[in-house]
């Protein structure tokens, strides 16, 4: 797919798959686009050209069908201020029409360290507990596909780790992961295949071990360096 602001070719042709079940992660510097993909593939944004298809539906074509069966974590919060944790959680669950509001906001506040603060008011809360309750309402109604933004960012290091867990919990019960990041241990941590955008185009897509092996081990006196992903993103965006 294409996608231009204006004169700005932010996307000049993406292409890629990923696997029903899997973790995917997009790497890419700052602008490189990635928002902008995760917005076409969640309806939000129209493609100026090129196909794309989320469970099978085209986003253009059907983007009612398409919403129906993902979620997304955008890269800034989107929970309400005004409300408790735990009101936000209910809100979430009767717009998916769900039969017990409260049990499953119950559930996802103990799954995400949020119950004592669960009646607080939203405002109240830090930059991680907000990001821990926007992911906790994407998983409302279980949805195929999730897109996470960035889910990470400006979380402490204790609930990044709990953060994956969860996405690896998601993808072992079938669900298939689309996620953004700037940490390429996130993308190390996670994902089954990892592909880097760079000025406007998929340059590099595999799995850990085949990225590994665009750059040649670093000898080092007589032991192998192996290539960390970090080495492997610079080298191929030419910095
Ligand atoms: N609505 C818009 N109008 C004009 N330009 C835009 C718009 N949205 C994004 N851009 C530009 O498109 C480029 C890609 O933006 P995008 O948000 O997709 O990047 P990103 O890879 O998500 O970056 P970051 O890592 O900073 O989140 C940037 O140069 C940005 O300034
Ligand atoms: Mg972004």
């Amino acid at each position: 797919m294409e996608k231009s602001y204006k004169e700005l070719h932010v996307l000049r042709g993406v292409n890629f798959e990923v696997a029903p079940g899997s973790i995917f992660a997009l790497l890419g510097s700052n602008g490189a686009g990635k928002t902008t993909i995760v917005r076409i593939l969640s309806t939000l944004l129209r493609p100026d050209a090129g196909t794309a298809t989320v469970n099978g539906i085209d986003v253009t074509k059907d983007p009612l069908r398409v919403r129906e069966s993902i979620s997304l974590t955008g890269q800034f919060a989107a929970v309400d201020e005004i409300l408790s944790g735990r009101e936000n959680l209910v809100m979430v669950a009767k717009l998916r029409h769900l039969k017990n509001p409260g049990q499953v906001a119950d559930d996802l506040l103990a799954r995400f360290s949020l119950t004592d603060a669960g009646s607080r008011k939203v405002s109240t809360y830090s930059g991680g507990m907000r990001r821990r309750l926007d992911i906790a309402m994407s998983l409302i109604g279980q949805p195929k596909v999730i897109f996470l933004d960035e889910p990470t960012t400006g979380l402490d290091p204790e609930a990044r780790i709990e953060v994956w867990q969860v996405i690896k919990e998601l993808a072992d019960q079938g669900t298939t992961v689309l996620l953004t990041t700037q940490y390429l241990d996130e993308a190390e941590q996670l994902a089954d295949r990892i592909a880097i955008l760079h000025q406007g185009r998929i340059i590099a897509n595999g799995t850990l071990a085949e990225l590994k092996q665009l750059l040649p081990p670093a000898k080092v006196e007589y032991v192998e360096k192996q290539p960390a992903l970090e080495d492997i993103f610079l080298a191929l965006v030419g910095r």
